[in-house]
């Protein structure tokens, strides 16, 4: 609920991210780590800007459905599109750069090396946006997570809180069109969370 609520916010806010969401379609998706089986022939349709939380007990397979909609790992059998276009079956998937996609890792996945600014910067980077875009852009991504006040930080010099709220900034801030969030706000008192 709090998610949907978060997001809800995010979206009013910009009225041209809904323009922007593209439809996800799994059909018979599967996955296993060696003989144990995680996720066994999964069929999900998600909506443009439609709002799907997953929920189930520790170990069930949620970040794994993740990490197959991120393109870091590959179904052994069934499909999945984002919008008409096929982006992974067996043996075969478009890398995570091409996807269009932010994602909020469990652990968050902050580069140790980069500042703040220079973490939540990278998407826009990667889509080559034009310098002065991309510091406006990271400044309202900043503001916007609370955390304005600390560009110039390194990750390990943030609280958990804070890391994950670069995280969030990083994943929203090319407003891609699909926007996957493992438990990002876990971390976060109720104020933080609206
Ligand atoms: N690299 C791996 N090698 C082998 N098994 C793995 C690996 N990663 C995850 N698993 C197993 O796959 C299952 C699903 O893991 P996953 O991380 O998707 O669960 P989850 O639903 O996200 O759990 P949590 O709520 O604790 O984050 C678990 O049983 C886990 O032990
Ligand atoms: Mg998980």
């Amino acid at each position: 609920m709090d998610v949907a609520r978060w997001c809800s916010g995010l979206f009013s806010s910009r009225g041209a991210l809904m323009r922007a969401f593209t439809s996800l379609t799994l059909e018979g998706v599967s996955y296993a780590f060696g003989v144990h089986t995680v996720l066994d022939h999964i069929d999900l349709h998600i909506e443009p800007g439609e709002i799907v939380a997953l929920l189930g007990p520790s170990g069930c397979g949620k970040s794994t459905l993740l990490r197959l909609l991120a393109g870091l790992t590959q179904p052994a059998r069934g499909t999945i599109r984002f919008g008409e276009r096929v982006v992974a079956r067996p043996g075969w998937a478009l890398p995570t750069e091409q996807r269009d996609l932010g994602m909020v890792f469990q652990d968050y996945a902050l580069w140790p090396h980069m500042t703040v600014a220079q973490n939540v910067d990278f998407p826009l980077r990667m889509r080559r946006v034009a310098r002065d875009e991309r510091a406006r852009r990271v400044g309202e991504a900043l503001e916007r997570v609370g955390l304005a006040a600390f560009a110039a930080r390194r990750p390990a010099g943030l609280s958990g809180g804070q890391q994950q709220r670069v995280a969030l900034a990083r994943a929203i801030v090319a407003e891609p069109g699909v926007l996957l969030f493992d438990e990002p706000l876990s971390n976060l008192d109720s104020e933080l969370r609206e």
